[in-house]
């Protein structure tokens, strides 16, 4: 151990006069009676604690690093040690602002190990002891929450690292093996355990001064982190720490604030070891130091290794299983289980975290058919709703919306759903939850969906024309089912959600998007006759062509779009002309513009009164294009396809009216993009998006050509999406530990 002479300006603090030129300085101080240094660093005071503007997000736009970095080192702008007592740096570990070390995948781990390595490399020849350490927790000083580490190199040997330097100089000189190799031997499969591969032994110390705090030790001897090879022994490093720290929060059902410390040193008779020490020594129960620990430095373990150990292994290995189970959910209903988490805590441990979700949808053609009796070809897309939550005992159901922020109870027994809504106030959202509660309890007594706390995320963008108001409808449906309500077929599921929206909303949709949201099967693409509701599979394939969708950005209403006028339109155009026909031919039935020909248009036509004739001819000419799209893609004919998609959207501009400026530019820019098959408005209109079939080579240069020229004819951003072909509803009820 260094003593007076060292390189640190020794003193006691009250020889220097406090004034605030001292402030920048940083000293070391050493304790004659403990024998060990004391940092003092005032201006740390003026470090900006946990503040809006994160320093580490603002280095990526002031070029302190190169924008594409993930993962960089930088000098700490509130240096606790200054040359030639040692130097600090930060260690950002993600460029992602909302992220924690624990939440990283093992190959940004692997990363953040690069990151321990180069600055250990850089500092090890200049200072003793390098201290590399990843914290979490304001209790113990985390000021910034962007996912960050530290390393001080300094010019002394702390403590702990002496003294566990002395142990290896003691067996060495007694002719022992290292006594960190061991101590690994010694535990490995032993009690203490609390997980271990090939390459790393991770247990609660026999000594341990804290109850779960777990020494991870390389089965190889190496001396410091540049001795990690890359490959496996890096990897399970990586996929270990983040493991540990999760069954901690898991442990003490919230974040627990920890340090997490690389014991290394350039003296190769030592061996690296990581050591994680989490604050908390029981869930509940704040303890951080003891009079005996502060005052004597006698520590105290209210617990034995064994134990702690045996519960580490457990949350460890639920963890993980809940980790694998969860990475098999789309993301929406991930988010979906930490949003219910978040907002209704504690959960219950009786009941299983019930996760439902259903997908929103691209119409590959087919507008405005549905509700005429007509034909409709959509897929459904990798972009779904989910609700995730558990029943309870109660009449009263709660629902948290994340995309509005919302928060909103309704009694939900049998009478209270089918009495009217009386709140007027009620968001649409929860209109449309309500809407399909109604109509279950409607059909049928029994089974009854019981009552339920649930959040809800998605990824269908809300007024995008993807139609994610249905696959909300279906979301529920399909969560309801899974708690123990009715269980429908697909048709009737989607029959009842249109019922559902069609009361809830106002708007008297047909049936292609709840059709779709429940019979949707990956890779192919649902050819629906709306007035028989048969169906058949069309597989999709295109090879190299994406199917795209654009998003104007034009926010579309179906409500208050004039959706409802054009259906009245239709009816209207029906009854006209099966007046016409039938008094040609009386064995004729028009029930809807389904049964129109182009012939009856041609000799029937002029006597409607307008805009009748476009409306009618759109149907008409549209139910053709369908038939004709799925003989396209029967034979894999994209560039068939293509060319009826933009026939598709010049009858739904001239005749139906339905599209508006932004989709008519979208459609044109497309159109001059050499790769682009085809283009077109999509769903209801008025807004929402455009669908584009575009060569995957294309598709970058398309989004690089509709960035440019869409905000410059229209003013608006827009966002082009890529979709992939993909399946319908689902749940999962999963057995959740309380967290
Ligand atoms: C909306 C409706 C559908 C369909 C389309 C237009 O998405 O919900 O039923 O009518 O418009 O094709």
């Amino acid at each position: 151990m260094p003593q007076h002479d060292s390189p640190a300006q020794s003193g006691h603090p009250t020889d220097a006069p406090e004034t605030s030129s001292l402030e920048s300085n940083t000293r070391l101080v050493w304790n004659p009676f403990l024998a060990e240094y004391t940092g003092q660093a005032p201006a740390r005071m003026r470090r900006m604690e946990l503040t809006d503007d994160c320093p580490f997000c603002a280095d990526l736009t002031t070029g302190r690093v190169p924008p594409e970095s993930q993962a960089w080192i930088r000098p700490n702008d509130f240096p606790a040690l200054q040359p030639p007592n040692g130097e600090c740096y930060l260690l950002i570990y993600s460029a992602d602002h909302d992220r924690t070390f624990a939440d990283l995948t093992v190959p940004e781990v692997v990363r953040i190990i690069g990151l321990w390595q180069r600055i250990y490399a850089e500092l090890s020849p200049r200072y003793p002891c390098v201290m590399t350490w990843e914290t979490s927790g304001e209790v113990i000083g985390q000021t910034q929450r962007h996912p960050h580490g530290q390393t001080y190199a300094v010019a002394i040997m702390p403590e702990m690292l002496g003294r566990e330097l002395a142990a290896v100089e003691r067996a060495e000189s007694a002719g022992d093996l290292c006594p960190f190799c061991a101590e690994v031997r010694a535990e490995s499969a032993g009690p203490r355990i609390v997980l271990e591969g090939a390459h790393w032994v991770g247990f609660i110390p026999a000594y341990a001064r804290y109850p779960y705090q777990v020494r991870l030790t390389s089965r190889a001897h190496t001396s410091a982190i540049t001795g990690i090879a890359e490959g496996e022994p890096m990897e399970e490093l990586a996929a270990f720490l983040p493991r540990i720290i999760r069954a901690y929060n898991r442990a003490f059902q919230a974040p627990m604030p920890y340090m997490l410390a690389l014991h290394q040193l350039a003296d190769e008779r030592f061996h690296l070891h990581v050591e994680l020490l989490p604050v908390g020594r029981a869930p509940g129960k704040l303890k951080l130091a003891a009079s005996c620990e502060m005052a004597w430095g006698f520590w105290m373990n209210d617990s034995f290794p064994e134990v702690k150990a045996a519960e580490l292994r457990d949350y460890v290995r639920r963890e993980e299983e809940e980790r694998v189970v969860m990475e098999q959910l789309p993301a929406p209903a991930q988010r979906a289980i930490a949003a219910y988490r978040e907002q209704f805590a504690p959960l219950t441990e009786s009941e299983p975290l019930t996760v439902a979700w259903a997908p929103g949808r691209v119409n590959l053609i087919g507008e405005h058919t549905d509700y005429n009796d007509g034909f409709v070809l959509p897929v459904a897309v990798d972009r779904v709703i989910a609700l995730a939550g558990q029943p309870h005992a109660g009449t009263t159901s709660r629902c948290y919306s994340v995309h509005h922020r919302q928060r909103h109870f309704f009694r939900s027994n049998r009478a209270a759903l089918l009495a009217p809504d009386r709140r007027r106030r009620t968001p649409l959202w929860v209109r449309y939850i309500r809407g399909v509660l109604r109509e279950l309890v409607a059909r049928a007594a029994t089974p009854q969906t019981p009552a339920f706390n649930a959040a809800i995320v998605g990824d269908v963008p809300v007024g995008g024309g993807m139609s994610s108001s249905a696959a909300l409808d279906v979301a529920v449906a399909t969560f309801a089912a899974a708690l123990g309500g009715p269980r429908l077929s697909p048709l009737e599921t989607a029959l009842l959600c249109q019922r559902a929206e069609a009361a809830s909303a106002g708007v008297h949709t047909g049936i292609m998007d709840q059709a779709i949201a429940c019979l949707a099967r990956a890779d192919r693409a649902l050819l629906l006759d709306c007035r028989s509701l048969r169906y058949e599979y069309i597989p999709v394939r295109l090879p190299g062509v994406v199917v795209a969708v654009f998003d104007t950005q034009v926010s579309r209403a179906l409500a208050s779009s004039g959706y409802n006028a054009r259906r009245q339109q239709c009816e209207a155009a029906t009854a006209l002309l099966g007046r016409l026909v039938r008094a040609d031919d009386a064995s004729r039935e028009i029930r809807a513009l389904r049964d129109v020909t182009t012939d009856d248009l041609a000799r029937y036509g002029a006597r409607l009164p307008d805009p009748l004739l476009p409306r009618a001819r759109h149907v008409v000419t549209e139910n053709a294009r369908v038939l004709a799209a799925a003989e396209a893609l029967r034979a894999g004919d994209a560039d068939r396809l293509g060319a009826l998609l933009y026939a598709s959207h010049a009858s739904l501009r001239d005749d139906y009216e339905v599209s508006c400026l932004e989709l008519d530019v979208v459609v044109e820019i497309a159109a001059t993009v050499p790769g682009v098959l085809g283009a077109r408005m999509m769903g209801g209109g008025f807004g929402g998006s455009a669908l584009i079939l575009v060569h995957q080579d294309t598709f970058e240069g398309l989004r690089d050509v509709l960035a440019a020229a869409y905000p410059a004819r229209t003013g608006k951003r827009g966002e082009l999406h890529r979709c992939q072909v993909s399946g319908g509803p689902e749940s999962r009820v999963i057995a959740l530990d309380k967290r």
